[in-house]
């Protein structure tokens, strides 16, 4: 059986990851109701339950309440911290006054970041920590002064980027000591551009595809793990009303709900069976905080090891509306 990068490389990690970003009560200055912090407790329990032990947060995520929600469970139940994998991002910032919202590189900016993520979680250490979004102002030398200071530190034991090209990546690695290993990247049946990259190479139909070229391959190649963000289209494949959807998710929907059927499993683990099913051992991080739709993908790793070729193009073409080329 093949070994998820993150695994080769000694982060002992769940296939599929929780997504914290709706802990915490949205994106507004309210403060944490008690009401918040359990429904939060739920999710993280219902995660556990289906054997999921890495979570995924960003400093920026409720405005900073989503982690400080996951740190107040890790408050009551401290024994978790040594079970769980802890991943957080840095280097958005939130616009202030007159300065717009925008991405921060600098090395004050990441260090002072990992210390206020670290203080709302409670934690002394973040397994994992993420650039969030390229910073066109990037300097690989400063990137790595401050990722040798974290490891040095203790604080943070790997590095990853998010939403990040070939290019961004090489770019940054040749100046970091530690390989980067992760990237995520938004991916789903109705976000298809990291499939319709590769197959329309030479094609019109290329122009129009928005990812970056030859990065699934590239990740594949140098062991980098690929996490799926936004993985269950936002539940337009499992349930959600789809009045104002197009035909071909109506229609792959539909599809779901029959795959689902036959094979006596739930329309979530079809959908996530379906971007597991690629070769480059893709992460899922699910970003549902209802517990029920959290136990709900429970078979998505065995689903992706029945799914046979020829339901995973039937699910893909109807996805896109369009036959291969
Ligand atoms: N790196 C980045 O730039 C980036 C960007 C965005 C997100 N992320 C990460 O990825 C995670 C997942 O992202 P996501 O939340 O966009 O992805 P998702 O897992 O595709 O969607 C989850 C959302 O869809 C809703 N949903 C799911 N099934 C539903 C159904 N059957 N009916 C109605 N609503 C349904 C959920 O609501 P309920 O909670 O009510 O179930 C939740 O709001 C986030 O938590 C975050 O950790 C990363």
């Amino acid at each position: 059986m093949k070994v998820l990068p993150l695994v080769q490389r000694g982060l002992q990690t769940s296939r599929l990851v929780l997504g914290c970003m709706s802990f915490g009560g949205g994106w507004n200055d309210n403060p944490i109701t008690k009401q918040n912090v359990l429904e939060a407790e739920q999710a993280v329990d219902a995660a556990l339950s289906i054997g999921i032990s890495m979570f995924d947060h960003a400093n920026i995520y409720a405005r900073g309440k989503a982690e400080e929600t996951f740190g107040r469970i890790l408050k009551e139940r401290p024994e978790l911290r040594e079970q769980i994998v802890i991943q957080s991002k840095c280097g958005i910032r939130f616009g202030e006054g007159s300065v717009p919202g925008r991405f921060d590189f600098s090395k004050e900016h990441i260090l002072e970041a990992v210390d206020a993520s670290l203080r709302r979680l409670g934690i002394d250490y973040l397994d994992v920590l993420l650039l969030h979004r390229p910073d066109p102002l990037m300097e690989p030398d400063e990137v790595a002064e401050a990722f040798g200071q974290l490891k040095a530190a203790g604080k943070v034991r790997y590095f990853g980027v998010s939403n990040m090209s070939v290019g961004h990546i090489r770019f940054l690695q040749r100046a970091l000591p530690d390989q980067l290993a992760v990237n995520q990247l938004e991916m789903s049946l109705s976000r298809l551009d990291w499939l319709d990259q590769t197959v329309h190479v030479n094609q019109e139909a290329g122009v129009k595809v928005h990812f970056s070229e030859g990065l699934m391959e590239y990740c594949q190649m140098e062991r980098i793990q690929i996490q799926a963000w936004g993985p269950l289209a936002q539940g337009r494949f499992s349930g959600r009303a789809l009045d104002k959807e197009p035909e071909n998710v109506r229609k792959t929907a539909e599809l779901v709900k029959q795959l689902a059927s036959a094979k006596e499993t739930t329309p979530e683990a079809i959908v996530l069976g379906w971007l597991m099913k690629h070769p480059a051992l893709i992460q899922p991080v699910i970003g549902t905080i209802n517990a029920a739709r959290i136990v709900a993908c429970k078979d998505a790793e065995q689903q992706a090891q029945l799914m046979t070729r020829e339901e995973w193009y039937t699910l893909y073409v109807s996805a896109r509306g369009q036959n291969m080329p």
